[in-house]
């Protein structure tokens, strides 16, 4: 990765602000007059795409030498590549809630107090508040048509199956067509489960314990050594029969019920089938962008790759020199291809702002049984998704804009997925909500050379609701502290993640605690190797004292919410389950109306 940065004091050459110089006096009402007719015709086109699980270091422009990422390149030459973004939380969920408001995920109530931190069910009752401000609900109240194509994963419903409480039409887009939930092992038929380690702990592990107590209690009531009742047994054998009865409905429903596709509030699809899926989602995207190209438009692209499971389409099954893997990222690559050609064929590219990043690092410990690697490459960082080392939290982050951003430009300073909620609005002449705190800061100061310090002081690391880490990057200096209030403990210890779990948990016996926190320059030290100690820095205890008092601040800012992920509105619930009648069974939950092989929407 090349460590020169380049920042520009460029002018804006936006054409009303080249007028406003030029002209002068009687002339000026006439030149307000033409900015205010002309300033809709200058406001981009937005169009973000996001990756699932996509590391840092997969796509070529991040320094990838093996991996074929031609178009994310070629993103990356024509605008500005930020080498130190980073997502709000290192899990899907709490992440894209963040992107999407411009705020913590704890402010949102998006943020679990337990190990599980993201929705694993269709039907379960929380998500994404409406009372929150979307960057697509101010961006529609500017006249932007927009769309959601591809995962959402901040919920559906509330009370009912009608009220889509938290469905992508209420949060400000006008068309959504793709997976309300997320791409999962279990959605492939034959693919293992990710719940391995669920079913260990909630399946396997009662009926061990079930076991024995019932020998145990039959070889003392055989001894007689105490009485025990008939009942109690037929009461422990119920019990075990219910959890294995649980256990197999879990895993023959899971994939209807959980794993389909939406149009709108209609469902399309259902199981989803993972056939040309990638093609059929950038069909709709590039139809979008065809149909809009006349007036101001947002497109969030959000990716089911490269999340497993991992699937890909003839033309890129078994050709990238990273197996299932590699196949999955190149066909993603692809698709960035297809949306950037609809935009320069419609000669839409300089006057639309295109994003690209990931929700997360990549999933390290995503190893299939065989030993072959479904999750990808944080490159030299340490840890992945789910832990906030670098790795879990450094993502991908490229802007372009070529009529207002210079091409070829790299930023280091810290900067973060929260940014885009500030950044998109303003460009679209949205003015921010004044009700509520944004931590998201504008990027266009930094990217234009006005300012050449990132705004973000202090960056709070939250693993679910748990306070984890903070990053100072003072104002006044080139250092990068980050301190760790605690650090997930990886399992086999000298392994680069959790692999025991699938994921790091934040709390109990599966973190350590540190006190003082473990303190690292991150300008200096960027695998997070060498924690500082008095002796190596001599500031140690000041820099700790101010971090410690910005954590306070900032918890002070915090309000009560209510909790969007807690084990009620986390679990299944049979009357929100959304179910397509099928003209053979109303109770089969199993419909198709994908017409293939053509543009699928007006
Ligand atoms: C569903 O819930 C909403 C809001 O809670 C309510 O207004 C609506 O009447 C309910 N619909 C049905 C069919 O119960
Ligand atoms: C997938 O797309 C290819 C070409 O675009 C087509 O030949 C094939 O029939 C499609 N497969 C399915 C299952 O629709
Ligand atoms: C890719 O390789 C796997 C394993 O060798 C094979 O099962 C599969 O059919 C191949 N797919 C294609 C499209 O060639
Ligand atoms: C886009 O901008 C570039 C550089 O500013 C310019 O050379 C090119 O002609 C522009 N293309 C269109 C279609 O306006
Ligand atoms: C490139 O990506 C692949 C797939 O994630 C990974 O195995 C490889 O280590 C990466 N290469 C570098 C230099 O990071
Ligand atoms: C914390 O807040 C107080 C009061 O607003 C302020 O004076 C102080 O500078 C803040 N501390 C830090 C480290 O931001």
């Amino acid at each position: 990765m090349s460590k020169k940065t380049h920042r520009v004091a460029q002018r804006p050459t936006i054409p009303w602000a080249e007028g406003h110089r030029k002209m002068k006096g009687g002339l000026l009402l006439l030149v307000l007059l033409w900015e205010a007719k002309s300033q809709p015709a200058s406001r981009p086109n937005i169009v973000l795409l996001m990756a699932d699980d996509l590391g840092v270091g997969d796509p070529g422009c991040y320094g990838n030498k093996t991996l074929r990422t031609p178009n994310i390149d070629r993103l990356a030459g024509g605008g500005v590549k930020f080498t130190q973004h980073l997502a709000a939380s290192p899990l899907c969920t709490p992440s894209r809630a963040a992107f999407m408001t411009g705020r913590y995920p704890i402010r949102l109530g998006m943020a679990s107090h337990t190990r599980l931190g993201v929705y694993i069910f269709m039907a379960s009752s929380g998500g994404l508040p409406t009372s929150e401000v979307t960057f697509s609900r101010l961006l529609k109240d500017q006249g932007y048509s927009t769309a959601l194509i591809g995962k959402w994963h901040l919920g559906i419903n509330c009370d009912n199956t009608t009220d889509f409480c938290h469905h992508p039409l209420r949060h400000g887009f006008d068309y959504f067509y793709g997976i309300p939930m997320t791409n999962l092992r279990d959605c492939k038929p034959g693919e293992g489960t990710v719940f391995t380690t669920a079913y260990r702990l909630l399946v396997f592990f009662p009926l061990q314990v079930l076991g024995l107590t019932v020998f145990t209690l039959a070889v003392l009531r055989f001894l007689r050594l105490i009485r025990v009742p008939l009942g109690i047994f037929i009461f422990l054998f119920l019990l075990m029969a219910l959890i294995l009865v649980l256990f197999l409905c879990f895993l023959h429903y899971y994939r209807p019920l959980n794993c389909f596709l939406m149009r709108n509030y209609e469902i399309s699809q259902q199981p989803m089938s993972f056939d040309n899926l990638t093609q059929r989602l950038t069909l709709e995207a590039t139809g979008f962008i065809r149909r809009n190209a006349e007036k101001p438009f947002l497109l969030f692209l959000s990716y089911l790759h490269v999340h497993t499971a991992l699937f890909s389409s003839k033309d890129f099954a078994n050709k990238s020199r990273h197996g299932p893997y590699g196949d999955t990222t190149e066909e993603l690559d692809w698709s960035v291809g297809q949306v950037l050609n609809v935009l320069d064929e419609l000669g839409l590219s300089n006057d639309t702002l295109v994003y690209f990043t990931s929700d997360q690092g990549a999933h390290v410990e995503e190893v299939t049984p065989k030993g072959e690697m479904h999750g990808g490459s944080n490159g030299i960082y340490k840890g992945g998704k789910a832990n906030n080392w670098e790795g879990g939290i450094r993502i991908p982050g490229i802007l372009r804009w070529p009529r207002v951003i210079q091409a070829g430009l790299e930023i280091d300073e810290p900067t973060s997925n929260m940014d885009i909620f500030p950044t998109v609005a303003k460009v679209a002449g949205a003015s921010l909500p004044q009700d509520r705190v944004i931590d998201g800061r504008d990027l266009m100061p930094l990217i234009q050379g006005k300012t050449r310090h990132s705004d973000h002081e202090f960056l709070f690391h939250y693993c679910n609701a748990y306070l984890n880490a903070v990053r100072w990057h003072p104002r006044n200096s080139k250092s990068i502290w980050k301190a760790f209030y605690f650090t997930p403990n990886f399992n086999p210890e000298s392994a680069n993640g959790c692999f025991h779990t699938h994921v790091c948990f934040c709390f109990g016996s599966f973190i350590t605690h540190h006190d003082p926190p473990l303190l690292f320059d991150i300008s200096r030290d960027p695998r997070e190797t060498n924690p500082l100690t008095p002796a190596t820095e001599p500031r140690f205890h000041d820099i700790l004292r101010i971090i410690q008092e910005a954590a306070d601040n900032h918890t002070r800012s915090l309000l009560e919410v209510p909790n969007q992920l807690s084990p009620w509105n986390m679990f299944w619930k049979p009357w929100l389950q959304l179910c397509c009648p099928s003209a053979l069974s109303s109770l089969s939950c199993q419909c198709d109306r994908e017409k293939r092989g053509q543009i699928l929407s007006k």
